[in-house]
């Protein structure tokens, strides 16, 4: 249960900024479980409280939880003062809640991206120690063979530290490029290019298939997104350490 003044819950949903909130509770405009609210001071529980605002329901939760299909050419953050970050494509009510990207996809990455506004979840789901794994389809540079299988199973010497033991299929091998899939227990910056680069493959395209138990859900397209379901959640948060299994 969370509860939480009127005019605070109506400007977290960016209804308006907090004057504009009170103005419209003391012109009678906002009602909670079908009766009109004039006191903003007023504290409701979020999860159980129907809020409407000129008789229109509003979506009042506050904690959101988000499978994204990332598009290349967003910066996964928050926000940045130049460029479009993954949050333009959520309605502004996302950042206003406080829902963020789990981990770092590369601005030319594409594929499964989550968000949340559960900030020790999303600690907890990076925090090294715990493994989540992540899958990604990589399309590289030249012919793949048994000899990077190898390399990725044992573990790669980057420059400023060595890559745990990851997995390597191959999934087609060509004297121009290959394609394969790669499972890695990390989330160094730019880990799986450099994984590549430090055998001597280019990576060309790169696409997070699966994060921990979460795989992409192939009914979207790039640049659509999704709640995850409730059963997403429980696994999500099992995988964190947060509910037993
Ligand atoms: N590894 C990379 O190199 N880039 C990503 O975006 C994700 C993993």
């Amino acid at each position: 249960m969370m509860k939480i003044r009127l005019d605070r819950w109506l400007a977290a949903l960016s209804v308006g900024s907090r004057t504009e909130v009170r103005e419209l509770i003391r012109k009678g405009r906002v009602s909670a479980d079908g009766k009109t609210v004039r006191d903003p001071a007023l504290s409701f529980d979020t999860d159980s409280a129907v809020l409407q605002l000129d008789g229109k329901t509003l979506d009042g939760r506050l904690v959101r939880h988000v499978m994204l299909n990332k598009p290349a050419g967003l910066l996964t953050a928050a926000r940045d003062r130049k460029q479009p970050t993954v949050m333009d494509l959520l309605p502004g009510e996302y950042a206003g809640i406080g829902c963020m990207p789990v981990g770092r996809l590369d601005k030319d990455t594409t594929g499964l991206l989550l968000l949340t506004c559960d900030g020790e979840m999303n600690h907890r789901l990076l925090a090294p120690g715990r493994h989540v794994d992540k899958v990604y389809r990589a399309s590289v540079s030249g012919r793949l063979t048994e000899r990077e299988v190898l390399a990725f199973a044992e573990g790669l010497e980057l420059s400023d530290f060595r890559a745990k033991p990851a997995e390597l299929r191959i999934l087609t091998a060509g004297e121009e490029s290959s394609e394969a899939e790669v499972t890695v227990t990390e989330g160094k910056f730019h880990q799986v290019k450099r994984m590549f680069s430090a055998i001597g493959h280019e990576v060309l395209t790169l696409r997070r298939l699966r994060f921990g138990p979460l795989t992409l859900d192939e009914a979207l397209s790039e640049g659509q997104w999704r709640e995850l379901t409730e059963g997403e959640l429980r696994l999500l948060r099992q995988a964190a350490g947060m509910e037993e299994a």
